[in-house]
Formats: structure tokens, sequence, C-alpha cells
């Protein structure tokens, strides 16, 4: 059920691409979508388009369905980004990075003329940080040091493991600390992004502030939900 409102929410935002962009590809199983059905538009229509992945599992989906994956480093200016996310709240801010992807997630947006962030309405909530936890990318060196700080700044900050119950590592080696608050959530999310970045060894956190264009929610009744910033 919710993997068809995913879908929906996906194809619409494939729908704004155009021929000769260069498109961010998001990462997750709502952005999973968007990839398949970019890759489907592209080989149907013979789009002229330039894929720049916001993780390696991203990309390894884009080149499979054959398309064109570039690096940031070739590409450092994208047009459309389709993206997922955790939590989405009134004002479109957001928590990312549930999936791990967040520190290039976050480049990836900051770098996009347009960020479309696609998501089903189990996403949608009043305040953030009452559904999901906001994960914090740390360098490893360091990360008891920044859960220690993050313990001040939240109810709870674990260490996130991976499936097979070693540390989860990101795609830039760093490890992800998962910062859990009380029912009331986060009430100032740019003031908590500022402090939580100001942590020694902490690279980037999930909060996404002002960095969503347009959000589409995909609805039972089959339709989408289109909220502009
Ligand atoms: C990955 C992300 C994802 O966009 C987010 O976790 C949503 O994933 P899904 O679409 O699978 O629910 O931020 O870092």
């Amino acid at each position: 059920m919710s993997d068809r409102l995913k879908e929906l929410a996906a194809e619409k935002a494939v729908s704004y691409v155009r021929d000769g962009m260069v498109v961010g590809l998001g990462t997750g199983s709502t952005a999973d979508f968007a990839i398949r059905a970019l890759g489907e538009r592209a080989e149907k229509e013979g789009l002229d388009i330039q894929c720049v992945p916001t993780s390696d599992a991203s990309a390894r989906l884009g080149e499979s369905l054959g398309l064109d994956i570039q690096s940031l480093e070739d590409q450092p200016v994208i047009d459309l980004t389709i993206d997922g996310a955790d939590e989405v709240d009134p004002q479109l801010d957001l928590v990312k990075g549930l999936g791990g992807a967040l520190l290039r997630e976050k480049i990836i947006a900051a770098a996009s003329t347009r960020e479309v962030i696609i998501v089903d309405p189990s996403k949608v909530v009043d305040r953030l940080g009452t559904r999901s936890p906001l994960p914090v990318e740390v360098v490893p060196f360091a990360w008891s040091l920044a859960q220690m700080r993050l313990m001040d700044l939240s109810r709870r900050a674990e260490l996130r493991q991976g499936d097979t119950g070693d540390t989860f590592v990101t795609d830039n080696g760093n490890f992800i600390i998962d910062c859990h608050f009380d029912e009331a959530g986060i009430t100032d999310a740019a003031a908590l992004e500022t402090s939580v970045n100001a942590i020694p060894s902490v690279v980037d956190n999930g909060l996404f502030v002002r960095l969503a264009d347009i959000v589409i929610v995909g609805q039972d009744d089959g339709q989408c939900r289109v909220m502009e910033r």
C-alpha cells in the first residue's frame, strides 16, 4: 500500500525532469522508485540527462538502468534533485538520514536549483523529531565524544548498528549516531542544526532546514499533494 503511494509521488516528481537537465538521485526506497521511473522515461523518450547520485547504492541502481551517472566534481550545478525524507514538517523542513546517506544528500540538495522531496503520508509530521530519530554523521575517531555531547542535546543518542551487528559505516567511512527526542520533538530545527554541527567530530546532521523547494505526498485517493516553499 505505502509502496504504491511512494511510487505515485516518485512518478509525479519525475514528470518535472526536462531534456538536458542534470538530475540529483536521492537515496532510499522512495527515491529508488524515482530512479526507476527516470530510467524508464530516459529510455522511452531518449532524454539526454546526466545524473549525480547521493549514495553508492543509488549510483549502482542508476547505472543498472542505463542512466548516465556522473560525479559532483564533474557536475557541480544540479538542476533538480529528487529525494525521500524521514519527516516533513509544515514549513517543509526535513529530517533525513535513516538510510545513512545524509551527508551527500545534503551537499547535493544545497547544490540543486530545485530540491523535490517525495514521501508517503506517514512522513508528514507537525513537528520534527516526533517520528524519527535525528541521524548525525560523525568521524569514527571521536564518536564517543560526539555521543556524550549529543546526550546533552537529546533524550538518547545511540551509535547505529548495521545489519550484521557491526557498527554502521557510511559511504564516507563515518559512523552515525541517532538522536531521539521526547514527545515534544525538536522545537527549533535551525538552532539545533547549528548546535549539533558545532560539536567536534560531527560532519553533518539530518536536519534539512529551508532546503526543500517542493514536497510531493502520494495519497490514498491516487492523487498527489504538492506543497511548495
Ligand atoms: C537516506 C534518506 C532517505 O531519503 C530517507 O531515509 C527515506 O527513505 P525511505 O524512502 O526508504 O523511507 O534520507 O539517507
